[in-house]
């Protein structure tokens, strides 16, 4: 089934507000449609309460509702057992939780750490830190001019490392890797496989028992849910075996004045009250991209990238970075039109009612690599269309004048 973005637009309060707004920085966050809108505020006029804690009936009530988006999110994911998925902020505090208790708690001094040279920071910060304190060494697997992961190399450098740690679909160059395949290399080395899936949980069928990953990492916002909550999903004996990351309420079942004893997966590692309206509205952000279908979901947005690219590549000056092929990118489109500087270009196209993202998209390395300081970045969802795209190119090409590129 086709989705029909125009439809599906008038469930999102912001374009009702301003319909023309042109809005291609869904990679950065997404959008809200007054479904989730509503279970955040619903849960605030009717439920709200600390969960786990009381016996009262409200609480109780939020308790359920909590627990209830944690199933639909498990379910989402296909992962065994809803208690699998740790609620967190974000992607960078799960990538945070898991290289803190594997790099501390279980490696030993001295280990190996594989990530790729495109990995955004929060995927590459998170091991330094760790290996800062463990002596860890990191190594990271290249890609090559056209922003595919060089594997030829990949079983070279990943001898004797404990863990792999790869992102799912590159905020830059927007290439979906393999990571059946990765998370299968991993194991063979007998390392863990740690999956950032930022950019592909909100936007492709994902699921984490046929991928074969230990971990996976995804945030609510970017997924048409409130900032603030996001998933570490781990496998459940691995989760199990884990110290916490963070210690006080919640996440214990005693404490004493010499010891503690953890709380149960998941909860141990939900310290302090969580983000209770958050989850909630994750749920409602869940239930909503099931109903449209998460196939139609990235059929819509690989036909607006196959047409982005398309369209770019009829400017002159245009210089597209990552896959050519619209088949392995999700949807997004780094770029950079001649010597324009993409703070310079994003205000322009602000000025024409259009946001993008510009700068180094929080990946230094990727474009270090692509010797650049930054890129102008367009990222689509599914209340985007074809039409806006042909806008988006008329506005280019007014920039070239305006910009006076030869
Ligand atoms: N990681 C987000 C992005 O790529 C913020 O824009």
């Amino acid at each position: 089934m086709s989705l029909n973005p125009k439809l599906i637009r008038k469930d999102f309060p912001i374009f009702q507000k301003n319909d023309n707004l042109i809005y291609f920085d869904s990679a950065a966050t997404s959008q809200k449609p007054i479904q989730v809108i509503e279970a955040v505020a619903d849960f605030y006029r009717k439920f709200n309460a600390n969960v786990h804690r009381g016996v009262y009936r409200l609480s109780v009530e939020a308790t359920e509702a909590y627990e209830g988006s944690r199933r639909k999110v498990a379910q989402f994911i296909n992962a065994a057992n809803s208690r699998e998925v740790v609620f967190v902020r974000n992607t960078t505090e799960a990538l945070n939780l898991v290289a803190h208790s594997i790099g501390i708690n279980q490696m030993k001094k001295g280990g190996k750490i594989v990530l790729t040279m495109m990995e955004h920071h929060s995927n590459i910060v998170p091991w330094q830190l760790v290996s800062k304190i463990m002596n860890h060494r990191i190594e990271y697997i290249p890609f090559d001019g056209e922003g595919y992961l060089d594997l030829s190399v990949a079983d070279k450098i990943l001898r004797d490392a404990d863990v792999f740690s790869f992102v799912h679909a590159s905020n830059v160059l927007g290439t979906v890797n393999d990571v059946k395949l990765l998370c299968r290399m991993a194991h063979d080395h007998g390392a863990l496989a740690v999956v950032d899936a930022a950019q592909s949980v909100p936007h492709m069928p994902v699921d984490v028992r046929d991928i074969g990953c230990d971990f996976l990492a995804f945030s609510g916002h970017k997924m048409l849910g409130p900032t603030g909550i996001g998933v570490l999903y781990g496998r459940y004996e691995l989760l199990d075996g884990m110290e916490p990351f963070m210690g006080g309420g919640e996440m214990i079942k005693e404490v004493h004045l010499d010891r503690s004893v953890w709380n149960d997966v998941p909860w141990k590692f939900e310290a302090g009250t969580p983000n209770i309206a958050g989850a909630v509205g994750l749920g409602a952000a869940v239930d909503y991209l099931r109903g449209l279908g998460m196939e139609n979901v990235r059929t819509h947005e690989h036909m607006l990238t196959a047409k982005a690219l398309e369209l770019l590549a009829e400017l002159k000056h245009v210089k597209i970075y990552g896959p050519e092929n619209p088949k392995h990118r999700c949807g997004l489109v780094a770029f950079n039109l001649g010597d324009i500087h993409p703070h310079d270009l994003a205000t322009y196209l602000d000025n024409h009612g259009i946001c993008v993202r510009a700068g180094h998209h929080c990946a230094m390395p990727i474009h270090t690599r692509l010797g650049l300081s930054a890129s102008t970045r367009a990222s689509f969802f599914v209340y985007n269309t074809v039409e806006e795209l042909e806008i988006f190119q008329e506005v280019l090409k007014k920039a070239v004048k305006f910009f006076k590129l030869a």
